[in-house]
């Protein structure tokens, strides 16, 4: 099977500079949403029909469906969506097969959905499309039926007389189609109507002239469409209460699901309590057994079984082994590993940094492109100086090593395995290991000072 997914539309009531099927839903574009649920029905290629801002869609697809069967059409001009499906013909010559239509703005759509219109197109030749029934039916195309019959025609809001727009039943916008039937009847589309477009919804009735089309009633939430800001943070509502539903289903505890947030893709293991107003995104795979505290934010990370993110800390492509804490209010980095074991307190950021097997950074510290051996302490207020305004140095701490409160160590340095660095130290030079660096200036204590000074403004 093919489908041909529409996506050329700017999307004018968007009212926004950017293509209405790149908006996000969830972490993906809107458009990504009817091209996977067209694979995972069966389709073996999908054509995308590309218009405004047709580069960014494709790279955007790509993007987020490596290596899926797809393939590109240019629709320059919008003459509607007859003529959208028509761009795609070239893509599909040589086929012969059925074929799916989509609309590039339904994120909420369903395989499941999409079989239900497949299974309806039951004589080879017909066309089966999908309808619902809406309380408010503004905005779409009516299904008008012949009396006894099937539907006889869709006639299109704008065209609609005040009868025609009583009518509840509406076209979701979602067909599958014979592609001999289709191409042959997309010929005789013409564009005599208000809005001088070339209509798809036309091949309801230029179909009842041979072996007829089928309505498959769909349900109006799975192939409600995005048209306005509104629709599209309905629309990320209601995949997110989906997402979250999968993931209690699960054995995933979120204490509160009407506070999270959670983007497609994202994998949480049983036994993880996620707290309110945690939002993980992108390629974010947490383990079981862990604890999400509230208000964490964590993206395109990998969280190992039986750790604890504490309230507010903020993780972005790092990655955390079994047992490790962070947190509350930690900011992990891009390329930021802890080792098993490991602990990273409050306001402590770490960027590009290795964290070795047991090492602890609890308090107030600044690691970037550093790699800590296991089993060191580093104590609070501790601060790689890794740049030095034109380029990054190296940072590099042995095993066992104790670094002191406050210390300031200006990469590139070493501090050798099992040395001590004490509190309040600048360094400039490598550690040896087993060695004690002292990095400061020695205290001087002048004693009686307190007492001369009291005399002295006595005087005066
Ligand atoms: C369309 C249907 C309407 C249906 C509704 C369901 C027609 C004429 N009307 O109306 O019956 O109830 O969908 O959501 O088909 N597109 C192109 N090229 C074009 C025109 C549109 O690629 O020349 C794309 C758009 O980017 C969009 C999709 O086709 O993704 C649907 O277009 P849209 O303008 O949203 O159609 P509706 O007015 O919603
Ligand atoms: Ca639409």
């Amino acid at each position: 099977m093919a489908a041909i997914v529409l996506a050329a539309g700017k999307g004018t009531r968007m009212k926004t500079r950017r293509a209405k099927v790149l908006h996000e839903v969830c972490g993906r574009p809107i458009v990504y949403y009817p091209v996977k649920r067209a694979l995972e029905a069966g389709a073996d290629r999908v054509v995308v029909v590309v218009g405004h801002q047709a580069g960014e869609v494709e790279a955007s697809l790509r993007r987020h469906l490596p290596g899926a069967p797809l393939l590109f059409a240019r629709q320059d001009r919008q003459l509607g969506t007859a003529h959208a499906v028509l761009s795609a013909k070239p893509c599909l010559r040589g086929y012969h097969g059925p074929v799916m239509i989509l609309s590039g703005d339904t994120p909420l759509l369903t395989a499941h959905t999409l079989e239900t219109v497949v299974a309806a197109r039951t004589a080879p030749g017909s066309l089966a499309f999908a309808t619902m029934t809406l309380e408010n039916p503004e905005g779409y195309g009516r299904v008008v039926h012949a009396p006894g019959k099937g539907p006889a025609l869709i006639v299109e809001e704008k065209d609609a007389t005040p009868e025609e727009r009583q009518i509840k039943e509406v076209n979701a916008g979602l067909y599958v189609s014979d592609s001999d039937f289709l191409w042959k009847t997309l010929g005789r589309v013409d564009s005599r109507n208000a809005q001088r477009e070339f209509y798809l919804t036309d091949l309801v009735a230029l179909a009842a002239d041979g072996p007829g089309a089928v309505a498959a009633r769909v349900s109006p939430v799975e192939a409600a469409g995005v048209n306005d800001q509104e629709e599209l943070s309905l629309a990320a509502r209601a995949l997110t209460r989906r997402l979250t539903q999968a993931l209690l289903d699960k054995g995933v505890s979120i204490e509160d699901p009407e506070r999270f947030d959670i983007d497609d893709g994202v994998e949480v293991g049983a036994d993880t309590v996620i707290e309110p107003c945690v939002r993980l995104r992108g390629a974010t795979r947490i383990g079981s057994g862990c604890r999400i505290g509230q208000g964490a934010i964590i993206g395109s990370s990998e969280i190992e079984d039986g750790v604890e993110i504490k309230p507010y800390s903020v993780i972005d492509r790092s990655r955390i082994e079994p047992g490790c804490v962070v947190g509350p209010f930690a900011r992990l980095r891009p390329e930021t590993v802890l080792a098993e074991g490991s602990r990273v307190g409050n306001f402590v950021e770490l960027k590009k940094t290795r964290l070795g097997a047991g090492s602890k950074a609890n308090h107030l510290t600044y690691l970037g492109d550093a790699t800590i051996g296991a089993g060191v302490n580093v104590g609070c207020g501790t601060v790689t100086c890794n740049y030095d305004g034109e380029k990054k140095h190296p940072t590099v701490i042995g095993d066992g090593a104790f670094v002191g409160s406050d210390s300031i160590l200006v990469a590139p340095i070493r501090i050798g395995k099992g040395s001590y660095v004490a509190a309040g130290s600048t360094l400039t030079e490598n550690v040896p290991a087993g060695a004690l660096a002292l990095g400061r200036a020695r205290q001087v204590n002048k004693r009686g000072w307190a007492k001369k000074r009291a005399s002295r403004t006595e005087k005066r």
